[in-house]
């Protein structure tokens, strides 16, 4: 027990050595060029958002028609923010990315689009900015896409439940890289040691409300650069929420409300 303890000590201390930055701005370099060169199709502008997975962009449209902003965390070279943008032109757009090489990227990406502003921020300090500049994001139903980790950042995801779940009204939050129960061939991410799960992020969901918690369903790997990536999709504030028949015959519905006098 001591020892995993020192263990975290010492992988704090690393992260905080130039050395450390040095390398983790190297590896964002690597993945930007990679990804680059992988996801350009022909007209040179990106054609795929939700890394290129066609069912959860089928189900992330069909949330997005019905949103009035589409909020992302981490924006990476500005993929699906530009997919988005594309896509719902009438959409208000925010993303944020407070890697400095991601950023720049994702800002040359994303400038012909008008309806984008991306912050170089760290999330949730990005979403809390956000609703203190623009309350009305609180009342509207909005489509929140989680998809901030990695590269060596703070992981913000329990943190930005909580606060969209007991901040805004209603809203989706698309979070990705998630474990898919009973579907282990759905790769996940860790906050630190931690898998993403439903068991990671239940105690961050306010009680208040009532959930609709959506798992992909299907079997087919359509992304031409990722094997199966899990995501958890939850709908909150719309009590009587139904996936419509030709989506819901990809995904798995759960309903979960929680005791209102706790
Ligand atoms: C998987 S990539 C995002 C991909 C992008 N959403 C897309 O669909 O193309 C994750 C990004 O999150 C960023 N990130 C990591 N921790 C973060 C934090 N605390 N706040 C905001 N962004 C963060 C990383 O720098 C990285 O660029």
């Amino acid at each position: 027990m001591q020892q995993v303890g020192m263990f975290k000590e010492l992988k704090k201390i690393i992260k905080k050595t130039y050395f450390y930055q040095l390398v983790n701005e190297a590896s964002h370099r690597r993945a930007h060029k990679k990804w680059m060169h992988n996801s350009l199709c022909e007209d040179g502008l990106h054609e795929y958002g939700f890394h290129g997975d066609r069912y959860l962009m089928d189900l992330a449209d069909f949330f997005l028609s019905q949103s009035r902003a589409f909020v992302e965390t981490g924006a990476f070279s500005g993929t699906t923010t530009c997919y988005v943008a594309r896509k719902f032109p009438n959409i208000e757009i925010y993303s944020c990315e407070p890697h400095s090489v991601s950023f720049k990227h994702a800002v040359s990406q994303c400038k012909k689009y008008r309806n984008i502003d991306i912050s170089k921020t760290s999330s949730p300090k990005f979403l809390y900015e956000l609703i203190m500049s623009l309350p009305r994001i609180k009342s509207q139903f909005n489509t929140y896409f989680l998809d901030a980790h990695g590269f060596g950042f703070y992981c913000p995801l329990l943190d930005e439940v909580r606060f969209l779940t007991n901040n805004t009204n209603s809203g989706v939050l698309i979070i990705d890289d998630f474990k898919v129960p009973g579907r282990p061939e759905f790769g996940y991410d860790y906050c630190g040691e931690q898998e993403y799960s439903f068991d990671l992020i239940e105690s961050s969901l306010c009680k208040s409300k009532e959930y609709t918690i959506i798992y992909p369903a299907y079997t087919e790997r359509t992304s031409q650069w990722h094997p199966l990536r899990g995501a958890c999709v939850i709908v909150f504030g719309a009590d009587d929420f139904l996936l419509p028949e030709n989506l819901s015959r990809n995904f798995s519905v759960i309903k979960k409300a929680y005791n209102k006098n706790r």
